[in-house]
């Protein structure tokens, strides 16, 4: 294996939570998730190289508007970056280069996508050899899905969603997912949550149980997420995009994560791509096919 790459791209799924139980909101802030996490096929690439500065630098991969992703040293790829290079005492820059093809503030994990990407793909491009425990805390520090992010699969996220197991799913799922032009700001609808009078978080047995034995049927009654509720009441638009889908012939609606994409859980891909057509029939722009299970952060190309 060279240790003298000129540049490393690593590519980061997106992902969905098919149970997010919220509790009470803790002392530090955060609040405590019994969530799980399912990786999907959409992607973002990131591609890095040395540089004298830190830069990032965007491409949108189909429909995705990028139009939202900060530029400076605000991202959190620069944010990853620079963690990483304080936990080995280096001082090294790089030049980031994302391709997004994961909706932007959509509740899918973008950002903690493009961070895990960069620690990745930096440890590979200067061989700084990390373990997978540092990474694992590197990145819990810089979001609360960023280690998921790294380790993509099915699983199950404990603790504010940094404490991360996977776990037996025996099913190829198959999502129609719904961006919308305006992003939720996740810290928004966890305040909406909390003057809800929120109750400890649900367990996420029913949802576990149905992965373990690839029962549809099961999965789509028992897919639940306590920031559905407050979200849709930030934007009650939403619910029409519910409707729509179920219209459509979704099997079940989701929102993903804090919002504001909508997913719907359908049969089949030829039932994904039929309820597809059927929402950019009804409007709805950016509407794309995942499916999950798939890999997390990893090596796609150097040289
Ligand atoms: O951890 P992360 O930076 O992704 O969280 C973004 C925001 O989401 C936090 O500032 C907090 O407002 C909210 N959050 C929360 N409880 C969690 C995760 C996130 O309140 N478990």
């Amino acid at each position: 294996m060279p240790v003298s790459s000129q540049a490393v791209t690593v590519r980061a799924p997106g992902k969905i939570n098919l149970h997010l139980g919220v509790g009470p909101v803790r002392e530090d802030g955060y609040h405590p998730l019994d969530t799980v996490y399912q990786a999907v096929s959409l992607y973002d690439d990131v591609t890095v190289s040395t540089s004298a500065v830190w830069s990032v630098d965007v491409k949108p991969i189909g429909d995705v508007d990028i139009s939202g992703v900060p530029l400076d040293e605000t991202n959190i790829a620069v944010r990853a970056g620079r963690l990483l290079t304080t936990h080995h005492g280096i001082d090294r820059r790089a030049a980031i280069g994302i391709s997004k093809g994961i909706p932007v503030a959509g509740g899918m994990a973008g950002g903690s996508a493009d961070a895990a990407a960069t620690l990745v793909a930096l440890d590979r491009l200067w061989d700084l050899q990390t373990t997978d425990e540092d990474l694992l805390a590197i990145a819990a520090e810089l979001g609360s899905d960023v280690p998921f992010s790294l380790l993509g699969g099915t699983a199950h996220g404990t603790g504010r969603g940094e404490l991360v197991e996977q776990v037996a799913d025996a099913g190829t799922w198959w999502w129609v997912v719904v961006p919308n032009a305006e992003g939720l700001s996740t810290g928004d609808v966890y305040r909406a949550f909390d003057a809800r009078d929120p109750q400890p978080a649900d367990p996420s047995d029913v949802v576990l149980a149905a992965l373990a034995v690839a029962d549809l049927g099961a999965l789509a009654g028992a897919l639940r997420n306590d920031l559905q509720a407050p979200a849709l009441g930030l934007r009650p638009g939403l619910r029409d995009t519910e409707a729509d889908l179920r219209d459509a012939g979704a099997r079940a609606t989701l929102l993903s994560g804090s919002g504001p994409t909508f997913l719907g859980l359908v049969d089949d891909q030829d039932a994904a791509h039929e309820v597809r057509e059927a929402m950019l029939d009804a409007g709805h722009e950016g509407v794309v096919v995942a499916t999950g299970p798939v890999a997390g952060c990893h090596l796609v190309d150097y040289a």
